[in-house]
Parts: C-alpha cells; structure tokens; sequence
C-alpha cells in the first residue's frame, strides 16, 4: 500500500485519510445549507477535454428526453406492436410485426423509427431473398455492388464468416463511402448465427459529433475527404472476383470520391459524424471553402481523434443476432461494427441496402 508521508505505516495513513475525509464531510455539510450563488451549466460538469457524455446527453435531450417521440409511440401502440430500446439514445426492437406482409403505410411507420432511433431490429422474421429484397423496396431504390460474393439475387450481398475466413467487419464504419451517393440504410437478416458471439454494435454518430470538444467541431466542420475503395479490394479474399471482372471495376468506378466530415442528414436536418476509416484516405483533408489542402500530419492526427469517437460505449448499443433476425440501419444517422468472437463457427449475414444521396453539409441551426 501507498504510503502518506515517510515513515508512516498504512494504518497510519488510514487514519489520517479518514480524519481529512471527515473535516471535508463537515466543510461540505456546513456548506450544503447555504443555498447556491450560481446553477452550473451542463457543459460544465463534463471537462473540456472529454466531452462523451455530455454528448449522450445531448442528443437525448434534443430527441425530448425520451427513446421515442410520444406521438410515434402512440402509432405503434395503435398497431399492437411493442418498442424495445437498447440504448438511451440508438437501436430499438419491434416484435409483433411481420416484415413480409408491411404495406406503404407501415413502412412509413418503420421509417419514422428508423429516423428517431438510427437502427431497428426485429426477431423470427426468416425472409426468403426475394421477401427481404422486396422489404427493401418499400423504402428506396436498392444498390447491387460488384464486390464480394453475390446471394441469388444481383440485390442482395451475403456476408458469409466461418473456419476458412474469419469475421472481417470488425471495424466502426458506415457503409460503402467509397460511393459518390453511399447506400441510404442497410437491411441485414441472419441466416446462421453462432453459437457464441457474432454480436453486432451500433453507434449514434449524431452523439457522437455532439460529444466532440468544442475546438474539434469547429476545426472539422468545413473539411471534406477523399474516400476511396481501393482498400477494400486489396482485402478482397482470392478467388472471389475474377481478373478480368476486378480489372474493369477499376476502369469504371472512379477512385475517390469527396465527403463532408460534418453530414448534415437529409431527412432529419441534423448533423452527424462521417468517417469511415478503411476507405478515408487520412491525408486528404480538405477546407470545402477555399481548396486548402491541410498538412498531411494534420489531416492523419485530426482522422486518428475521430477514429476513436464511435468505440466509446456511451453512444452505442449491442444486438445479440438469432436466425432470422434483421437489424435496419440509417448509415447516415449511425456507425457499425461487427464483433468477430465466433471463430470457428459459422456466421452468415444477407444484405440489401437502400440508395442514399450525396452527402452534404449545411451550416443551418439544429432544430
Ligand atoms: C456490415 O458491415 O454490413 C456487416 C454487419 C455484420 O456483419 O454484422
């Protein structure tokens, strides 16, 4: 044990720590009467140089103090369907719903949640391909990609990890920014969980930006950067793209593509955090306003420090996948990250994803 002062055995000290703690306790008591000349500000319980959360609060606060709005509850409960909340700002579980007969209006329904709440969830929903493309559509145009090995349909997109290749989603992303207009939301149905494992997290990238320091806020939110998906097909497994198919990728979809930092959300107006470090070249950033280039030092130090901004578990929350499961995600509105635990069981995921826009930034006030 620590010692006090030199010379002093633990008891010693002990006693001489309770003592001081007692003279405090009483300071503070006689204190406690008197009434306060001043109410701190929020901010000022967080320290300047960790502001996480203060960013939860933030946004929980901005969505009424409440998981969900009063009168979309209200809807759902009109419905029968009941609201799981994972975590105090992000994810939520319907049950009572069957995803393959929803029409126009219940979509709608869904899509509301999906705004309120970045990422949605159902169990037992065991959609055929055609079942969960068609789920899909009722929210967007879909995107087909040219990478990794396709389901029947050219739609849908199997993430498929088992003893010969190990979970490889295992960093915070959004998806596909290596896309002029990155898919709006992702659908993703479990086809064979693990046994163990194979948990999905999702992160509220709207907290996240809010739980930035200040000074960060202000230095990012006119930088754009390149995104480039050249990473991703040096990780490509081999054998899964022929030569000739790989080769006229690279001649058809440009390599790099310019994305705000600070995204301002098309449907919601808010502004969230937009990064996705396996595609971000971390030297590109860029002043949107006057071309500037920023020192390559301090474009990587800046990408580092929003790198780690979507681990932290405050703003996050964690779905444990059965089969037939589905998670819905806002790529715009949230950040994923897939653990990869199950080696060497088998996990496999069907995909398909809405459209989206070109990101953009818009210097309005937050409503
Ligand atoms: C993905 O990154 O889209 C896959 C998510 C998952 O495997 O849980």
């Amino acid at each position: 044990m620590e010692r006090g002062k030199a010379g002093e055995s633990p008891s010693e000290y002990n006693r001489i720590a309770i003592e001081t703690a007692q003279k405090i306790h009483a300071i503070r008591q006689s204190e406690g009467k008197r009434k306060p000349s001043f109410e701190p500000a929020r901010e000022d319980h967080f320290p300047a140089f960790d502001r996480t959360g203060l960013g939860i609060i933030l946004e929980y606060e901005r969505m009424g103090n409440r998981p969900v709005s009063e009168t979309l509850e209200s809807e759902f409960q009109a419905q029968d369907y009941s609201l799981e909340h994972l975590g105090l700002t992000i994810g939520t579980v319907v049950r009572g719903i069957d995803l393959r007969t929803i029409d126009a209006a219940k979509a709608q329904l869904l899509r509301k949640l999906l705004l309120e709440r970045k990422v949605i969830f159902f169990h037992e929903q065991n959609l055929d391909e055609d079942q969960q493309v068609a789920l899909g559509r009722h929210f967007g145009e879909l995107d087909a990609f040219p990478f990794g090995p396709p389901g029947e349909n050219p739609y849908v997109l199997e993430i498929r990890h088992g003893r010969n290749s190990p979970g490889i989603e295992n960093r915070w992303h959004t998806d596909v920014t290596w896309m002029e207009r990155p898919s709006l939301g992702s659908i993703a149905q479990c086809i064979h969980a693990p046994p163990f494992g194979g948990d999905t997290l999702f992160s509220d990238s709207y907290a996240c930006y809010l739980g930035l320091r200040a000074e960060l806020q202000d230095a990012i939110e006119h930088l754009d950067g390149v995104h480039d998906y050249r990473v991703f097909l040096s990780q490509r497994a081999p054998g899964t793209m022929p030569d000739h198919l790989l080769k006229q990728i690279q001649e058809e979809i440009p390599f790099g593509v310019s994305h705000p930092l600070v995204r301002t959300h098309p449907e919601t107006g808010r502004r969230a955090l937009y990064l996705h470090g396996g595609f971000l070249r971390h030297n590109s950033l860029t002043d949107r306003r006057t071309g500037e280039v920023l020192d390559p030092k301090e474009s990587r130090g800046l990408v580092r420090e929003l790198l780690s901004q979507h681990a932290r578990p405050e703003y996050t929350c964690r779905f444990r996948w059965g089969q037939g499961s589905i998670a819905f995600w806002d790529n715009r509105a949230a950040q994923h990250y897939a653990v990869s635990d199950y080696f060497p069981h088998k996990r496999v995921l069907r995909r398909v994803t809405v459209s989206g826009d070109r990101p953009f930034y818009r210097p309005i006030p937050e409503n």
